[in-house]
């Protein structure tokens, strides 16, 4: 037996070694965490099926972006539940609708210490739970919405968001949401896009965590999960229309979108590790079948190493601390 001249296993001998040769690397800074906040509650609650994340109060909100700072973390997502909807979704534009006020408190507190981001969307602040506003017939309409979505995104600069996030898939949002920005005179303010969000069911835990009362499905407006080249015309229409971060929903399930997506572009590319991929990983930790930090690592490299350079995750706040204690 001739002995092998080549052997890729002396990269792997120590932990020192492997450190040094590791191609990817997840540093805090680059991950976001998503907050949510209750109107009208007075104690933060916790939510079922995902198991570490709470419903905070306007106080607890205050507390977790605090902690999230000191974490490291490279900045917030939040999301609202309002104490009441209507057709219409109006709490999203008005100026003391929960996300709003929550915008102001986390800013008045954390100011420039890291990224203030809001999800601009309709789908927390309508009866109906879609992401839009609907025709008599009950499809959700395309260019009213736009205006809807302008008007929100206006809100929430005005409260002193730094990133707005479009996450409805409507034609135009981002061209429409920058233009207003820009009339409003909110030219700094930066837009992450949601370019390519599928109309996936990880996302069954959020809906809890929104109490979003959606029912039916977003297949006429989120993307076909059998679809890659679509999220390419996506991805070239929104960045035209002035998206200066382009972001893939979900995450895991979808590298080969976040590897082509950061192939076509140029802009920073984000990837959304959405509530389901979060609950599978924490009910199979909590069964003792998977070593739940590993894996919480292992799913973070991988999309990272996919080309995902900003990592939406609830684990955030805490795989900050254990990436710096330990990795
Ligand atoms: C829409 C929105 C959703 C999520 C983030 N923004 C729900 C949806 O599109 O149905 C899902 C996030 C997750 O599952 O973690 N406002």
């Amino acid at each position: 037996m001739p002995y092998p001249e080549i052997r890729p296993r002396r990269l792997r001998r120590s932990t020192a070694l492997r450190r040094l040769v590791a191609e990817t690397r997840v540093d805090p800074a680059e991950l976001v965490v998503p907050l949510f906040v209750k109107e009208g509650l007075t104690e933060p609650r916790a939510v079922a099926s995902l198991p570490g994340v709470l419903q905070h109060t306007r106080e607890s909100l205050r507390k977790a972006a605090v902690a999230a700072v000191q974490a490291g973390v490279g900045g917030i997502m939040l999301f609202g539940v309002p104490a009441t909807r209507d057709e219409r979704g109006s709490g999203g534009a008005d100026p003391n609708g929960i996300l709003n006020a929550a915008i102001r408190d986390v800013v008045s507190e954390v100011g420039d210490a890291t990224v203030v981001m809001s999800d601009l969307c309709l789908d927390e602040f309508t009866s109906h739970g879609h992401c839009g506003l609907l025709t008599p017939d009950g499809s959700v309409a395309n260019d009213a919405t736009l205006a809807a979505y302008a008007e929100m995104a206006v809100a929430q600069a005005e409260a002193g968001v730094h990133v707005v996030g479009p996450s409805g898939m409507m034609d135009g949002q981002v061209g429409a949401v920058r233009q207003a920005l820009d009339a409003a005179g909110h030219r700094d303010v930066t837009i992450l896009a949601y370019t390519a969000k599928y109309a996936s069911a990880f996302y069954g835990p959020f809906r809890d965590a929104v109490e979003s009362t959606l029912d039916g499905d977003r297949r006429t407006y989120q993307q076909d999960p059998a679809n890659l080249r679509e999220s390419l015309r996506e991805v070239a229409l929104d960045v035209a229309e002035g998206a200066d971060i382009v972001m893939v929903k979900p995450a895991l399930p979808y590298l080969d979108v976040v590897a082509a997506v950061r192939a076509a572009v140029d802009v920073p590319v984000a990837a959304y590790q959405v509530s389901g991929e979060y609950a599978m990983v924490e009910a199979a930790a909590a069964n003792g079948w998977i070593d739940r930090e590993r894996v919480m690592v292992e799913t973070l490299t991988s999309i990272r190493r996919a080309g995902a350079q900003i990592i939406l995750t609830y684990w955030a706040v805490e795989a900050a601390q254990l990436l710096r204690e330990r990795y």
